[in-house]
Parts: C-alpha cells; sequence; structure tokens
C-alpha cells in the first residue's frame, strides 16, 4: 500500500527543512508526496531559489496567498489548504515549524479527520506573544504524531500532558539539511570570496522577528550595534523584506545601515558557506542558531529567549535581548574567539529526515485527533 502524504509549505525554513525530508520520501515506493506551497514567502530569493538548489519537486499547488495580517493570511490559507485535503483524500498531512502556514495546515487536516505529522514539535520559548509561539501550541495539540528535534522539546510536550505513544525524537531535519550542502559538489568561488569576505574575520548576521523588526527601540539598538561592530570587523547582513522595509522608512536607520554590508536575502548554499567563514553569528533566526552550532560558530542570539536552550547550556549560545546598541555591541565582540563544547548529539545524527518516513510508517492507522 503507498502512503499518500500532502506536505504543507510556505516559509523560507520550511522549504529547507521539507527539502530533506522530499528527498526521503521520493526514494522510498512506501509513499507517494504531494506538496502545497501556501505562497506565505513569494519573492524568488524567499521561495524560488531553495526549490532550484535544493532539487525540490515544484509544489503540486501553489495556493499564492501572499502577505496579510495574521488572520486574513491564516485565513485564506485554512480555506484553500481545505479545499486540496477534501480533493486529494491523504493518509497523513506533514507540516513544519511553527509558521502561519503550519498553523493553517494543522487545522484544515484536523477538521476533517486527516493524521497530522509535525515536524519540529514541541519547541517552547515560554512567550505566548510571539506568533510562533502561538502556532506551534495550537499546531502540536492538534497534530497526531509529534516528531521533535531535541530532548528538551520532548520534555515540554510530556509536560503539557501529551501522551507517549505521539512523539518521536528524530533528531532535526535543519541538521540534515546542513550536512547535505557542505558536501555538495561545488564549482566556482565560494560566497565569502564573492562577497569580498576574510574567512574568520567578518561578523554573519540575519533579523526578521516581529519582536525586533516592529519594534524601534529594539531595531534601532540592533543596527547602531551592528554598525558600532562593523568599526572593528565587518558586518554582513542578509536582509529579510520585512526588515529592509521597516529600515527603509526610518532615514536614520537607512543611513546607518550604509557601514553594514547589506545583502539581498542569499540562498541556502551561500548562507551555509557565509555561515562556516564568520568569526560570530548574531541572529534572531531560529535555523540560524543551530547552523552556527553546526559550524562551530559561537553566536549571539538577539532575543529575550531562545527555544533551543541545548546551545546555550553547552556553551555555543548567548541570549542578548537588544536592549541597548552597548549591549549588542559588547555580546557581539565578546563572542568572538569564544567556543562551547560538544558533547553528545542534541539535534541527532543526520538521519533526521529518514526518521521522519520511519516514524509516519510505525503510526500509520493511529487514530487522529
Ligand atoms: C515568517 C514566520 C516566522 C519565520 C519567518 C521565516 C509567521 C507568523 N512568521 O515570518 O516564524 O521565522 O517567516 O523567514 O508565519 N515579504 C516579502 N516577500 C516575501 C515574503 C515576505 O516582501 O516573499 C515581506 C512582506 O512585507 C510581509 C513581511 O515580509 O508582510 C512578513 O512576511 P510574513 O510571511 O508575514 O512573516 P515573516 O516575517 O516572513
Ligand atoms: N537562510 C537563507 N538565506 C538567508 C537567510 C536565511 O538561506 O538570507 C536560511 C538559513 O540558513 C536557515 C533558514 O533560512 O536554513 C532560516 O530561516 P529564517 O531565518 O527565515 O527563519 P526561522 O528559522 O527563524 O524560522
Amino acid at each position: 500500500m503507498v502512503l499518500k502524504i500532502v506536505s504543507v509549505v510556505g516559509a523560507r525554513p520550511q522549504f529547507v527543512k521539507s527539502a530533506v525530508v522530499s528527498r526521503v520520501l521520493g526514494e522510498d515506493d512506501a509513499f507517494s508526496e504531494v506538496m502545497i506551497h501556501t505562497g506565505q514567502h513569494y519573492d524568488d530569493d524567499m521561495s524560488e531559489i531553495f526549490f532550484r538548489e535544493l532539487s525540490i519537486p515544484a509544489p503540486a499547488y501553489n495556493l499564492s496567498i501572499g502577505s496579510s495580517s495574521h488572520g486574513a493570511q491564516t485565513g485564506r490559507m485554512l480555506q484553500a489548504i481545505e479545499e486540496v485535503l477534501l480533493k486529494e483524500e491523504p493518509d497523513w498531512v506533514l507540516i513544519y515549524g511553527d509558521t502561519n502556514s503550519t498553523l493553517a495546515g494543522a487545522l484544515a487536516a484536523s477538521k476533517i479527520h486527516i493524521p497530522v505529522a509535525h515536524v519540529e514539535a514541541g519547541l517552547r520559548s515560554f512567550n505566548r506573544r510571539m506568533p510562533e509561539e502561538q502556532n506551534r501550541i495550537v499546531a502540536d495539540h492538534l497534530s497526531t504524531l509529534l516528531l521533535t528535534p531535541t530532548q528538551s522539546a520532548t520534555e515540554n510536550l510530556f509536560r503539557e500532558g501529551v501522551s507517549q505513544q505521539q512523539v518521536e525524537q528524530i533528531g532535526d531535519v535543519m541538521f540534515d539539511a546542513t550536512l547535505f550542502a557542505q558536501q555538495r559538489e561545488r564549482s566556482g568561488p565560494n560566497a565569502v570570496e564573492r562577497h569580498d569576505l576574510e574567512a574568520g574575520r567578518y561578523v554573519l548576521s540575519t533579523i526578521h522577528r516581529a519582536e525586533n523588526t516592529d519594534n524601534l527601540p529594539r531595531l534601532r539598538a540592533i543596527l547602531h550595534g551592528l554598525a558600532s561592530v562593523a568599526q572593528q570587523l565587518p558586518v554582513v547582513l542578509p536582509l529579510h523584506p520585512r526588515t529592509r522595509k521597516l529600515i527603509q522608512e526610518q532615514p536614520e536607520l537607512e543611513k546607518l545601515s550604509q557601514c553594514l554590508k547589506l545583502l539581498e536575502p542569499v540562498g541556502y548554499f551561500d548562507m551555509v558557506d557565509l555561515e562556516a567563514g564568520a568569526a560570530v553569528i548574531a541572529t534572531d533566526s531560529g535555523g540560524v542558531q543551530k547552523e552556527a552550532y553546526f559550524n562551530s560558530k559561537p553566536c549571539v542570539t538577539l532575543r529575550d529567549e531562545t527555544e533551543w536552550v541545548e546551545l546555550v547550556d553547552l556553551g555555543w549560545n548567548t541570549l542578548q535581548p537588544p536592549t541597548s546598541a552597548e549591549a549588542v555591541e559588547a555580546a557581539i565582540l565578546g563572542a568572538v574567539g569564544s567556543e562551547g563544547t560538544k558533547t553528545g548529539a542534541p539535534y541527532g545524527h543526520g538521519e533526521s529526515g529518514a526518521l521522519v518516513a520511519a516514524a509516519i510508517k510505525e503510526h500509520m492507522g493511529s487514530p487522529t485527533k
């Protein structure tokens, strides 16, 4: 019997994660995958480039939902995903992470009693103001199979009363993704060379979280802090379109950003190469925090909390709420040359994609919520 999986993706980190799993599903005759792209991200450098680089088959459905307020965006996705699910009648719906596309996929499927498997289940920031925290809590509690990346994620679910039978700790598919990028065949100069950078002599930064971009004092603290760092080390900032728009609205920030090396969003392979060459990574991204660790780079997380607590415990990640430019600058310069410890395999062994497929087979026939 062939298991029909409908996977729902829509935002940049979901393309990276689903590339790993789609590769495994595509090589296994036991599965057929139908992909829905909600269209939450739509610029070429936020979407299409990942499909090209990572050889992800073109989605069967592109819902072209685009940007809008949370309610409008999620509502439109819900309606459109439901239509596809009623037509396709899959055995499982596969969702990733904590975006509005994740929430819409979970809701659409569970309402019509299709079992949901959630990759990257169990993460918690314990900050309910974050849209991602709201999305993950609802998605987890609507899912039949919760695939956790870490021990702390597994424990979070047990604390919330999720039954042990529903949880499989499979490690982090993003570790598989990084290994794939590192082992690929290469030709021509890499991103570090192309951007005239010197390996080990620059700071790589990404900023896009609503709590930083939609809060002017925090955005100012981050950009002033990065500009101060740039007096000593070049700072490279591939800019999420959300952040670029907000900077462009503030002449002060636009002027300030001239001392930074601003880039358009880069492709995944370039990003992994820029991470590998950085002295320090300063970010508010979830994925980039872990990629810093996969590349053995110190990371400063410009947030009040992180879901990836093991990296703080191991000494690779420093949490620095962006409350002032001085605090941001000191945290980044203080991280130069620092190292944490590498004990155990907090994100698994690079086989998480295969473990997703194995878990779905094993849980076939599990009751839906
Ligand atoms: C979303 C996720 C966030 C994730 C991030 C990954 C939610 C609530 N948030 O945040 O968890 O970390 O994706 O990158 O789902 N825009 C463009 N072009 C695009 C996409 C977005 O210009 O291709 C601009 C639009 O102005 C849009 C804004 O970015 O309004 C925000 O996009 P949206 O998808 O709503 O949220 P992200 O900040 O990307
Ligand atoms: N990424 C990328 N190009 C960029 C910025 C990020 O390829 O310009 C990749 C990054 O390497 C990681 C993923 O996008 O694999 C993380 O996505 P993002 O930071 O947008 O979202 P988050 O992980 O915070 O949800």
